[in-house]
């Protein structure tokens, strides 16, 4: 089956290209390169061992969108494009509602003009707001602290409109917690440009040297040891959790959403310690004020996902440091050296 990936040169879209390769789908990525580069693409290739099509594309070009669908036509499409800055969102909100919504409306006008009706779609643990408690189920209330947040909030709710309106949508909406990690080999991971606001590419640099030391956003958090605790999931996991979503749309219509967590939580202390563990670099650290926005704990109760798609997560914060530590120490410049 044909998939088409849109923002597959990320992050997770690169790992998640890489596992329908390695499960014998073709896979095209429409991608504009604009928070990656083509030579993600080509370590996916190298790795899968086969060719995978490639669109450069804006998803705000409508007919260009069109076109690729209208050739490719896709058994489904897996939605990764999108910006995802917490912080860049609340300076750039117009950016951020016309890149991430205009995006998908675009999408999904190309998909209806062609006949397609297959999608899943990345959303966010950040459509909790605050969680009123931990772990977070799926029926929790939803809110949004932040414009990037509130782009995948109104993205879930124009599919849930769209799916009530006609039998032939299908849409997974997939709520990622805090995704961290790489391919075991070392040759894809994550890339951030400038400096990582999240802590384990953060953490990652301080352990190659490029930054001095890790901030941590508060030590007073009524947690276990002060930090603020989140589920952090392997990329790798993540990627199967899309081939689970897959087949969900497949064989059903509608809209299902299912959390993508491992319902575990561990501090931020603890991500320093297994990292200096696993890299054995030390990492220096102070603890700074809170960062605005943030919360104190948020983990996910994933059964849904288990009991309705058959995925669990399978590897732990070990496993998840080593894979960053493997794709940080030989590529300690990211793709680009
Ligand atoms: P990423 O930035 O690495 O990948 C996104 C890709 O989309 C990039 O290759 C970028 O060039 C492309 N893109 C962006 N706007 C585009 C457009 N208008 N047209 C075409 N391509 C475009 O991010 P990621 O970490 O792989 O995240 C993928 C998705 O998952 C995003 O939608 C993100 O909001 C969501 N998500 C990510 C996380 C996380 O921690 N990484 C957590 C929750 C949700
Ligand atoms: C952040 C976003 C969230 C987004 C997710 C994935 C915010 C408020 N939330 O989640 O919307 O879906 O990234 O992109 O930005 N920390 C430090 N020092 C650092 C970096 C982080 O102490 O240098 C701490 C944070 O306070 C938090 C934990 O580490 O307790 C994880 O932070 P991060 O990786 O940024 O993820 P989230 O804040 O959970």
């Amino acid at each position: 089956m044909r998939i088409l990936v849109t923002g597959g040169a990320g992050y997770i879209g690169s790992h998640t290209a890489l596992a329908l390769l390695n499960s014998g789908h073709d896979v095209t990525v429409l991608d504009n390169f604009s928070n990656s580069v083509p030579e993600a693409i080509c370590r996916v290739s190298e790795l899968a061992g086969r060719r995978l099509q490639v669109i450069e594309a804006d998803l705000g070009d409508p007919q260009t969108i069109k076109r690729a669908l209208a050739r490719t036509r896709p058994a489904a499409v897996i939605h990764f494009a999108g910006l995802k800055s917490v912080g860049e969102s609340h300076s750039q909100p117009l950016r951020y509602f016309s890149n991430n919504l205009s995006g998908t409306l675009n999408l999904l006008n190309a998909m209806q003009e062609t006949d397609l009706g297959r999608l899943i779609f990345s959303s966010s643990a950040t459509v909790y707001g605050v969680p009123d408690e931990v772990p977070v189920k799926e029926d929790h209330s939803l809110s949004t602290t932040n414009p990037y947040g509130r782009t995948k909030l109104v993205g879930e709710q124009l599919l849930a409109d769209l799916a009530a309106s006609d039998v032939r949508w299908s849409f997974a909406v997939l709520r990622y917690f805090n995704p961290v990690g790489s391919h075991p080999s070392g040759r894809i991971g994550e890339d951030p440009r400038g400096t990582p606001s999240n802590l384990v590419p953060y953490v990652g640099r301080v352990a190659v040297g490029r930054e001095p030391l890790v901030n941590i956003f508060g030590g007073d958090y009524p947690t276990p040891d002060g930090t603020g605790v989140r589920d952090y999931i392997h990329v790798e996991d993540l990627a199967a959790g899309h081939l689970a979503a897959l087949e969900w749309v497949l064989q059903h219509s509608g809209i299902g959403v299912w959390n993508l967590g491992t319902g575990q939580g561990h501090s931020v202390l603890e991500v320093i310690r297994m990292y200096e563990q696993v890299s054995g670099q030390r990492i220096p650290r102070r603890i700074v004020a809170r960062r605005q926005g943030d919360v104190s704990s948020s983990y996910a109760d994933p059964a849904k996902a288990e009991r309705e798609l058959g995925w669990t997560a399978r590897q732990g914060l070990r496993e998840m440091i080593e894979d960053h530590w493997r794709w940080q120490s030989r590529n300690p410049m990211g793709y680009g050296g």
